[in-house]
């Protein structure tokens, strides 16, 4: 079989860009070999600029360049300083376009809403685990995908590497799904255990912070945002159920008293900040809130740096599943996942 070059274009270099580059260098020969596929990128982007090269960037050139300069626009002869990831999409030809942009819901998921609705009017497939764009325009961007005739893949936005939103929408067909529950925020678990076994509140965040798991904006994760968010995502996708952000009924787990969450990891319970999705007559209810899970619970046994979704149906049973987390790399790997899906989806291979 013919080895077919699919051109990819990426903005956002951080904890996850930088490791799909390295993945896409790491796993180059096992594509070939394995799907006759060779994924170049031709075009990377971060805050202060990008590279644009249609024949392909060298990944390893691309993060030895953001390593020692800084930015990406410092790419030999093809970097772009002030070049934004908008001005990118407009020039870029491509086959698909990466958002590995922070979330920003407070100003529409920018940089990443606008380049997602830019790169799909121009027929380019989209992948990304930004949840901002996904949450706040999950109606008009899968319509403007479908209306393109692209796909729009975001497994990454919800729990990280679980491929939770892919058991919901391609392992249940026909189910009923009457209740999901989730625990799809790494950092407030680990912080709940911590605390529980003694460290302090503060030493806890800052251990948090130290390993690169809480957001910039604490509130983010703590007061249920991230998992708010998350159940959104996966009641529009797995449920067809049009939820917005403000339909989560939330809590997070600043409110919690140290006494409470000790007083439970005591007994071998584990404090979790759970997402629950229950079918009521009119559509479902969503909840985030921190849970005392019984140990009995698939979720009740989750260890601090793991993640899970458990769905009830009526004819498939209560499926499960969790991820151990260790580095973001099961979250980078996302995107590749979601790339290889939509080639070996769409070509006539
Ligand atoms: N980290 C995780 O474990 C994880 C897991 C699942 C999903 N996610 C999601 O994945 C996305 C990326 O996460 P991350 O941890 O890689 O974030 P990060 O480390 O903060 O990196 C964000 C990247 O976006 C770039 N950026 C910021 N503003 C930009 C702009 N206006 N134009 C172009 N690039 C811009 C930054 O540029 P500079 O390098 O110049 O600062 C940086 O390279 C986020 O939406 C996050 O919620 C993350």
């Amino acid at each position: 079989m013919a080895v077919q070059n699919v051109r990819i274009a990426l903005s956002g270099l951080g904890n996850l860009g930088r490791r799909f580059v390295r993945l896409l260098a790491d796993k180059k020969v096992y594509l070939h070999e394995r799907y006759a596929l060779d994924l170049v990128l031709v075009a990377a982007a971060d805050s202060h600029g990008a590279a644009y090269d249609a024949n392909g960037l060298d990944p390893s050139l691309i993060l030895r360049t953001k390593q020692l300069a800084g930015t990406v626009a410092a790419y030999p002869e093809v970097g772009r300083p002030e070049m934004s990831s908008l001005d990118l999409v407009r020039q870029v030809d491509a086959d698909i376009w990466c958002d590995a942009t922070p979330v920003n819901l407070a100003n529409g998921a920018e940089p990443g809403t606008s380049c997602i609705r830019e790169a799909l009017e121009k027929r380019m497939h989209v992948v990304t685990p930004n949840k901002g764009p996904i949450v706040l325009y999950y109606q008009e961007l899968t319509y403007l995908a479908a209306e393109n005739g692209v796909s729009l893949r975001y497994s990454g936005t919800v729990a990280g590497g679980l491929p939770a939103l892919y058991i919901g929408t391609r392992a249940l067909h026909a189910a009923m799904i009457d209740r999901i529950e989730m625990v799809p925020n790494l950092v407030t678990g680990l912080i709940l255990d911590l605390v529980g076994s003694g460290t302090t509140w503060d030493d806890a965040l800052a251990l948090a912070r130290r390993e690169g798991v809480l957001e910039a904006d604490p509130a983010w994760d703590l007061d249920g945002w991230d998992a708010a968010a998350k159940l959104v995502i996966v009641a529009n996708s797995v449920l067809s159920y049009p939820a917005k952000l403000e339909d989560v009924k939330r809590s997070g787990i600043s409110g919690l008293s140290l006494e409470k969450i000790r007083s439970e990891f005591e007994r071998g319970r584990r404090m979790r900040l759970l997402a629950r999705a229950t079918r009521t007559d009119s559509g479902y209810s969503l909840i985030v809130a921190p849970h005392t899970m019984p140990s009995d619970h698939a979720l009740g046994r989750l260890g601090p740096r793991e993640m899970g979704i458990t769905y009830y149906t009526d004819i498939y049973g209560t499926v499960t599943a969790t991820i151990k987390e260790e580095t973001p790399l099961p979250s980078a790997a996302t995107m590749l996942r979601d790339i290889l899906d939509i080639m070996l989806e769409t070509e006539d291979r």
